[in-house]
C-alpha cells in the first residue's frame, strides 16, 4: 500500500511519522509513505497556493490550480483507490473506516488549511472526505497523521503482533477489556485472580465479560449498536 499526503507542512508530518509505530511498518516494506509539499505546485515564483475567497469574508482558501496540478502529477505515476480530503465537515473516521481502507490499494490524502479548499477540487477529484471529530483544528496534517496511523496499523504484518490490532477498541463495537502486568501484587492492588489462573478459555470469557461491562458503562451508543 502506498499513502501520499498532501500537505503545505511537510514537516509537520514528517516529524510524526519518523517517530511512530507506522515508521517500523514502512521499514517492513509493508507500506510506503510519501510526503508531497504543495508549494512545490504554487503558482509563480512565490509559490502562491491560496487566495482570498470570492464574495469576501476572513480567510484564505486554498487555490484550485495548485492542487490539482499536484493530483494529476501524483495520478501519472500512481493508480489511487481513493482521494481523501480531511475536513471537519467530513464524514467521521471510526474503526470500520479504518479497517475498510487498510483493505485497499493507494490512498492519496489531502490536507486542508485556512478556510479549506477550493470546493471545485472537492466536486471534481476527491472520493472521500473525513473528520477526525466535531472540532476545527488549524489543518488537516493532525487528522492525516490519526487517519493513516489508524490504517496502518492494521495491514497484517505491519505490528509486531498481528493479533493485537484485532484486539482493539472499536473491533466488534466493544472497548477493549482492563489489561495488567507484572508485579501481580503492587503494594496491595492485586491483579484479578482469573487471569493467572492459566485457564485461557476462562480468561477469553473473563474478557469478554469486561469488555461488555465497560462498553455499557461508558459508550451506551456502542453498545446499542451491537443489540
Ligand atoms: N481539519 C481541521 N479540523 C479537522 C477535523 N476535525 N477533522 C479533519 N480535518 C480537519
Amino acid at each position: 500500500m502506498q499513502i501520499d499526503i498532501v500537505t503545505c507542512l511537510p514537516g509537520l508530518v514528517e516529524g510524526f511519522f519518523s517517530q511512530s509505530i507506522v515508521k517500523r511498518a514502512t521499514e517492513g516494506g509493508k507500506v510506503s509513505i510519501n510526503i508531497i509539499d504543495l508549494r512545490e505546485y504554487g503558482i509563480g515564483k512565490s509559490r502562491q497556493i491560496d487566495d482570498y475567497a470570492f464574495g469576501g469574508g476572513a480567510g484564505m482558501v486554498m487555490m484550485i490550480e495548485p492542487l490539482v496540478n499536484c493530483i494529476k502529477d501524483l495520478q501519472s505515476r500512481t493508480r489511487y483507490d481513493e482521494i481523501i480530503y480531511m475536513t471537519p465537515d467530513g464524514d467521521l473516521f471510526d474503526q470500520k473506516t479504518a479497517n475498510s481502507f487498510s483493505l485497499k490499494g493507494n490512498l492519496m490524502i489531502i490536507c486542508g488549511h485556512y478556510k479549506g479548499i477550493d470546493e471545485r477540487v472537492r466536486e471534481s477529484y476527491i472520493t472521500k472526505e473525513l473528520s477526525i471529530g466535531d472540532y476545527v483544528l488549524s489543518g488537516g496534517e493532525i487528522p492525516a497523521a490519526v487517519v493513516t496511523d489508524a490504517i496502518v496499523r492494521l495491514i497484517p504484518g505491519a505490528m509486531n503482533d498481528e493479533t493485537s490490532a484485532l484486539t482493539d477498541s472499536f473491533q466488534d463495537n466493544l472497548l477493549a477489556p482492563p489489561v495488567y502486568t507484572r508485579p501481580a501484587d503492587f503494594e496491595g492492588l492485586k491483579v484479578p485472580e482469573i487471569l493467572l489462573s492459566g485457564n485461557f478459555k476462562k480468561i477469553e470469557e473473563w474478557r469478554v465479560e469486561k469488555a461488555i461491562e465497560r462498553t455499557q458503562k461508558r459508550r451506551p451508543d456502542l453498545w446499542k449498536k451491537t443489540l
